[in-house]
């Protein structure tokens, strides 16, 4: 097993033409457990606005005018199989709703990559959780990031029902090969999504590609309500 902050410090100088990890140079040489460290300091309305902010300028990509509720966070991050010493991956982390709740559950150990694409986003994450690796690309190249072993746990905070199926083939196919054997992926949808083209075409997608999909009754206590699911690969 070895510290979320080691596992950070294996995190490579950003080739050329390949977005960057984001990690300070000073936090890839900490040898304690960073995810014990307070997160910085980022006020919630503050990244609430910033995520308003991102919802504005790219609608589609970002996907809801806020973060998610505390009560979804929690109902992702209890459904996730985390152990300490994981690898764990998350997706669109946005402003880091889940973020906080998921490097807690991993105790200070193994290692945690945050992949979102939003420029804004990407800067409160690294305000509010400046030890992490955080990388500003798209989804599609995370087994770039990712090295050998592959992820135990993959969240996905991604709004699917906004992409074009293309891009979900490309990130369905990169969570695949990113996912160790055993491996979960955890995500959510909108219910009022749930009957786009594109989300019906997903939900197929991750019906032919893992041998298990569970999905939790609906989550009210969020804007717009929301419901989990969990899919498994034996
Ligand atoms: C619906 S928001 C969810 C944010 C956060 N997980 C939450 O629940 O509050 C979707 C997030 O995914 C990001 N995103 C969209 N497409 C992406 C892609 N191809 N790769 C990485 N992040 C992406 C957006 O910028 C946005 O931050």
């Amino acid at each position: 097993m070895e510290t979320l902050a080691r596992s950070r410090a294996r995190a490579t100088a950003p080739k050329k033409g390949v977005a960057d990890s984001g990690l300070p140079a000073k936090a890839a040489r900490r040898s304690d457990g960073a995810a014990h460290r307070k997160p910085g300091r980022t006020s919630a309305l503050g990244s609430r606005l910033r995520f308003l902010g991102a919802f504005v300028r790219e609608p589609f990509t970002v996907g809801s005018i806020w973060p998610s509720s505390v009560t979804l966070a929690r109902q992702v991050v209890d459904s996730c199989e985390i152990q300490p010493g994981n690898t764990v991956v998350e997706l669109g982390p946005g402003t880091g709703a889940f973020t906080d709740l998921v490097l807690k559950r991993m105790k200070g150990r193994g290692r945690f990559i945050g992949v979102e694409i939003n420029r804004s986003n990407v800067s409160v994450l690294r305000k509010r959780f400046p030890d992490c690796e955080i990388i500003n690309d798209s989804a599609e190249n995370l087994p770039r990031y990712l090295g050998r072993g592959g992820a135990h746990c993959i969240i996905s905070g991604l709004a699917w029902g906004n992409m074009m199926p293309r891009m979900q083939n490309r990130i369905l196919a990169a969570i695949l090969r990113a996912l160790a054997p055993g491996g979960q992926l955890v995500g959510f949808g909108y219910v009022h999504a749930a009957w786009y083209p594109t989300t019906r075409r997903f939900r197929r997608r991750l019906l032919e590609r893992f041998d298990r999909v569970k999905t939790t009754p609906v989550i009210w206590k969020n804007l717009p309500p929301a419901f989990v699911y969990q899919c498994w690969r034996d």
